[in-house]
């Protein structure tokens, strides 16, 4: 082989710091095109391709255009994808100690949400996924807190039991709607919808961000405010494109994709009353609720988790402290 045949090799094998090649990165995720995650996939694209002066360029997959999120996992696994946000629903589906996040009424609202996710337990959480997952955690982010839309009245926790109610499928969120005597159906984001429409389920368990953009209220009459339950992601960077960058590389892209995300958490606590409003402006009947509507159920999904979630004492305590630093 000629001299400068070899140093090209070498260059594309061992990417010497510096002399990173262009190179075209790609991320997934299950969202559809208007909410904040893709809005943040896109941000992010943009700056990449604006601050590498062109060199880099990231095409955003919303939507599930290449798969769900346990196929997008395989993908990130082996290299073909580069990037990911996903919901820390999937990620507990493989290490039930992220079900922590779950517990509900964990938090009291978005914005203590926000900072528990920015806080030293669920950063050390993170550490995790290069060793169990194949990938890296760049940052949090997250969608709004939980509520219970129904296509007929509810109005107090016996109407929840008995009834078919739409959930992400993972487990605590199962557990908690079974603690409730309610029919917890798994289904994703994209059949919900239609699901609403034709009657396969009574309730939907949703955030106030995706019931107003993709207008499950057309077929709603109660609008249960809870917010039972914190919806965190993590932007994940597969840890086979990870090990072909140099660390200047590495610290610009998790850099651009942890500050785009970032912003979502910065965003969600301003927007969740606006979308709130505005659902309420299509006549829907809007009942905000306690702790207390769900009874006993809450202290027995303690009981259920706790050996499962190692990490949910300190995650309280940080809450606690959250909380208390308001008064
Ligand atoms: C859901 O499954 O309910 C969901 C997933 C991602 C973003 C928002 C909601």
């Amino acid at each position: 082989m000629r001299a400068g045949c070899l140093v090209f090799t070498f260059l594309l094998l061992y990417q010497i710091p510096g002399t990173v090649l262009a190179k075209e990165f790609r991320l997934g995720l299950i969202t559809p095109p208007k909410h904040l995650w893709t809005e943040a996939a896109e941000n992010f694209a943009d700056e990449l391709h604006q601050i590498s002066g062109g060199r880099h360029s990231l095409t955003v997959f919303p939507s599930r255009q290449l798969g769900n999120e346990a196929q997008m996992l395989q993908l990130l696994q082996t290299g073909a994808l580069d990037f990911a946000i996903l919901t820390i629903s999937e990620i507990s589906n493989r290490l039930p100690r992220f079900g922590a996040f779950y517990a509900p009424y964990l938090v009291e609202d978005i914005d203590a949400a926000a900072k528990l996710l920015r806080g030293p337990t669920a950063t050390k959480m993170l550490e995790l996924l290069p060793e169990n997952l194949g990938v890296f955690g760049v940052a949090y982010s997250m969608a709004g807190m939980r509520q219970i839309l129904g296509r007929k009245k509810i109005r107090d926790v016996e109407d929840v039991a008995g009834i078919k109610l739409r959930i992400t499928p993972f487990v605590p969120i199962r557990d908690f709607y079974q603690l409730l005597g309610a029919a917890p159906t798994p289904m994703p984001l994209a059949s919900v919808y239609d699901a609403l429409a034709n009657g396969q389920v009574d309730a939907i368990d949703m955030d106030l961000e995706t019931i107003w953009k993709l207008r499950y209220f057309d077929y709603a009459e109660t609008l249960i405010v809870s917010n039972h339950m914190m919806f965190p992601s993590v932007g994940v960077m597969s840890g086979k494109t990870w090990l072909q960058l140099d660390e200047q590389e590495r610290s610009l892209l998790t850099g651009l994709m942890q500050k785009h995300l970032h912003k979502v958490l910065d965003d969600y606590p301003l927007l969740e009353s606006q979308w709130q409003k505005k659902i309420h402006a299509t006549g829907l009947d809007v009942i905000s609720v306690k702790p207390q509507f769900f009874g006993s159920s809450l202290h027995q999904w303690g009981t259920l988790w706790q050996d499962k979630a190692p990490d949910l004492p300190a995650l309280r305590a940080e809450a606690r402290a959250i909380r208390e630093g308001r008064k």
